[in-house]
């Protein structure tokens, strides 16, 4: 049956319709009711720009270095050789105090000065402990000394040079001292400037040195306190036991005091913990709570414990010499490392 226009009967449904009035195809069922000529003015759709092709590279993970932990509890950082010194200024001088006994002042300042020799660093090591350990640590006889720092602090004639000796490693020098300087701490008391006396009999040391380390006594009287006037810097050698805390808060306050006081460019170079079994559990917690009271003043480097360091005191000299591929040494000159980092000035 055709329609009135002659195609036949036609529905109402878009398929019904004739070609010339159907919508065209993908039309929107909201454009299909609108007229044709509307539609036309419906605004452009902008034609889509050719994106340019951007060639993707596959990313390559990049490779991170191992985080090793250090003995301490915290990643261990690089720390590379040291280079010569830069530019000689003035020596960097620093004291290794605690008033606690047998903790490894003596110890770490024969080691880290000869370790700081090794690299390059001209080192001036002070023993300012009437026990003289240091000097006999260093194979010197206590009863046979001409001068010794006590010469130097109370006679006004005795010049520096008089009394350093060699120490018998390259590189390091020694004012050595024995039970006279004793008598010192009594007799600074009626001094003018009192705490100054070590620094002023120091100052012609600095120009020559790179480094001056001072072995400080176990006690936080005059001679401590001259020693801190004179320094740059405090090195805190704390044994890894129990009660390696107790009393540090006392050394802490006499710090603050001096810097007040006496010499305001003092400061906390680090704290050193000393032998230190990592085998234990009570090592490792004494280590924790260590770095829990002064965070990250504590050096990444420890000291473990060995008999070699009494070894090496009984044949008068270093570990680094005389036991100087074992990994006690290296502890030593890891050390050296760490304050050469830390220290840019020494
Ligand atoms: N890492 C270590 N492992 C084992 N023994 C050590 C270690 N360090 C030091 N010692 C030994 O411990 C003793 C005390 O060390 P040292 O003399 O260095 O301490 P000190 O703090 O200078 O003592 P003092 O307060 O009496 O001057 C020495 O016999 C030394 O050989
Ligand atoms: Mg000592």
């Amino acid at each position: 049956m055709s329609g009135p226009d002659g195609y036949g009967s036609y529905g109402t449904s878009a398929s019904q319709m004739p070609p010339s009035v159907r919508p065209p195809l993908g039309a929107t069922p909201q454009e299909r009711v609108l007229p044709f000529r509307q539609r036309e003015a419906q605004p452009e759709v902008e034609p889509a720009v050719e994106q340019p092709v951007v060639e993707t590279t596959v990313e390559q993970p990049v490779e991170q270095p191992e985080v090793v932990m250090g003995p301490t509890g915290r990643p261990m950082p690089q720390l590379p050789t040291p280079g010569p010194r830069a530019a000689h200024d003035r020596a960097r001088v620093i004291s290794m105090c605690n008033q606690k006994g047998g903790v490894g002042k003596t110890t770490t300042t024969i080691n880290l000065g000869a370790s700081l020799a090794e690299y390059g660093r001209k080192v001036l090591l002070v023993d300012f402990d009437p026990q003289g350990s240091l000097s006999v640590g260093l194979g010197m006889n206590p009863h046979t000394m001409d001068l010794t720092v006590y010469n130097l602090l109370m006679q006004r004639d005795v010049a520096l040079d008089e009394v350093v000796v060699p120490s018998g490693v390259p590189g390091m020098d020694l004012l050595p001292s024995n039970i006279d300087l004793s008598a010192a701490e009594v007799q600074l008391v009626h001094e003018v400037g009192r705490e100054q006396t070590l620094q002023r009999v120091l100052a012609p040391a600095l120009e020559h040195y790179d480094v001056v380390l001072i072995d400080c006594q176990p006690s936080l009287g005059l001679l401590t306190v001259n020693a801190l006037t004179a320094s740059d810097g405090v090195i805190v050698p704390l044994e890894c036991e129990y009660f390696a805390l107790r009393g540090v808060a006392l050394l802490k306050t006499t710090i603050d005091k001096v810097r007040e006081r006496l010499n305001p460019r003092l400061q906390v170079d680090g704290v050193l913990g000393t032998m230190y079994d990592g085998r234990t559990l009570h090592g490792r917690e004494v280590m924790q709570r260590l770095v829990e009271a002064w965070g990250d003043t504590v050096f990444h480097t420890v000291i473990r414990r060995t008999v070699k360091f009494s070894d090496s005191t009984v044949a008068g000299e270093p570990i680094t010499t005389y036991a100087g591929s074992t990994p006690a040494a290296e502890s030593y000159r890891q050390l050296a490392r760490e304050v050469l980092v830390r220290c840019p000035d020494a």
